[in-house]
């Protein structure tokens, strides 16, 4: 089976990542898919809202390590860029359910929805520095924006898990439920947006993100440039080798 899969039923198209053996990290061919799929979500009129959703135990461990080291993202053109832009840019309403770790892509993918809501069980992190590189997906703007300076620089320097509560307190969530119930009651919301006038659906969104449009898209072009260069520089080779080797990075030479 592969490892997006999408449904569409009611006017919501379901994309679910359906990678658990390896936690749902997701390879460029799945950020091919998913951007694909955002592509035609956008394009078809019977589209009328987006969900994104794992397992109950387990959203996404973000970018998958061994692929990314084997075909870093080199162009804007790569999938993972492709993506990011197709979800910045999306016109119609876009949800999240997520219950378990939220890493990396998992969470900085979550800016760019319009409801998440989450299992207790979630844990989100942006674990960049950790792993030698930098944010990406705008969230060096919108994390700040969101949460707050101060609570930003701690999830994005310490690259720490924060979990569902913490999120829900600086905005990142909606609303927290058991982790079992998750993606039903993420169905039932979109179901309800569904039913809504489109043209009024879209319009609400422009009028509320629309003004910030072309500075995340200059802010994910920047993190782009900085994070394909760092992908290649050694703190991050330190950073992956240890993860692949299933042992501590030793940074103290970096
Ligand atoms: N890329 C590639 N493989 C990954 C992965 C990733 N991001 N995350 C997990 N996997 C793989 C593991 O290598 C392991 O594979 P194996 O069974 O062949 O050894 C399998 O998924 C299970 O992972 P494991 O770490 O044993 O699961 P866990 O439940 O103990 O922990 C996580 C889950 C998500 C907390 C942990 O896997 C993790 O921290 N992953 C890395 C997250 C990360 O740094 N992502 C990059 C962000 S840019």
């Amino acid at each position: 089976m592969s490892d997006i899969l999408t449904h569409l039923d009611a006017g919501v198209m379901t994309i679910t990542f359906n990678r658990l053996d390896k936690k749902n990290s997701i390879t460029s061919s799945m950020y091919a898919a998913m951007a694909d799929a955002v592509a035609e979500a956008g394009a078809d009129p019977a589209v009328r809202v987006v969900v994104f959703q794992g397992h109950e135990s387990i959203f996404s461990a973000g970018n998958d390590i061994g692929d990314f080291l084997n075909q870093p993202p080199s162009t804007q053109e790569s999938p993972v860029f492709r993506f990011l832009r197709g979800i910045a840019t999306f016109e119609k309403p876009v949800l999240a359910a997520v219950a378990g770790p939220a890493v990396g892509i998992g969470t900085t993918m979550l800016f760019h929805c319009d409801l998440v809501y989450a299992g207790d069980n979630a844990a989100f992190s942006m674990p960049f520095v950790n792993l030698g590189l930098c944010p990406e997906a705008a969230s060096s703007l919108l994390a700040p924006r969101m949460f707050g300076y101060h609570r930003a620089a701690e999830a994005l320097l310490m690259g720490e898990p924060f979990f569902a509560e913490a999120a829900q307190e600086v905005g990142l969530v909606n609303r927290v439920v058991p982790p079992t119930e998750v993606n039903g009651y993420t169905q039932a919301q979109a179901r309800k947006l569904a039913a809504k006038p489109l043209t009024s659906l879209i319009a609400t969104k422009r009028l509320m993100k629309g003004g910030q449009q072309q500075e995340v898209l200059q802010k994910m072009d920047e993190e782009g440039q900085s994070f394909g260069r760092m992908l290649r520089e050694p703190a991050a080779k330190e950073a992956f080798g240890a993860f692949m080797e299933k042992r501590k990075p030793d940074f103290s030479k970096i």
